[in-house]
């Protein structure tokens, strides 16, 4: 799938966010190594600590189906321009990226998708 392509599925599933507490909805769509794509967004709950990122809903996932190596992500809000992903969803995609963090991570503004390594979002990352 193109990033483009990719983005549109994150735009897609951003629509189906829970987030009555934040007000703000966040869709994700990665894909893994063999081309397969998997969606989520966020979901939230009145005891705030439960609320899940739409990352992590998208990665659990993948790995509900075996996939355990993710090429790229993209992210959406249409709450905020490049919507980064926060610091646990940077530390759960590193869990199950390629060597030396070669995952994509696109993000959108208004007019253009920004692309950045996962190396350069979580430089000097822990791993066992
Ligand atoms: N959120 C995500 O889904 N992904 C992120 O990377 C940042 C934050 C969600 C969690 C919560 O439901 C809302 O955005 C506000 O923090």
């Amino acid at each position: 799938m193109t990033y483009e392509e990719l983005m549109d599925k994150a735009i897609e599933v951003s629509k189906y966010s829970y987030s009555p507490y934040s007000k703000f909805a966040v869709g994700a769509c990665l894909e893994t190594e063999d081309g397969s794509i998997y969606t989520g967004c966020n979901f939230e709950n009145s005891s705030y600590g439960l609320s899940i990122c739409a990352e992590r809903n998208a990665i659990g996932s993948a790995i509900a189906e075996g996939k355990r190596k993710i090429k790229a992500i993209a992210i959406y809000s249409p709450n905020q321009d490049n919507c980064a992903p926060c610091g646990a969803c940077r530390q759960v995609l590193h869990e199950f990226c390629e060597e030396d963090s070669k995952l994509d991570v696109i993000l959108k503004n208004k007019n253009e998708l920004k692309i950045y390594t996962l190396a350069q979002l979580l430089p000097e990352s822990f791993s066992l």
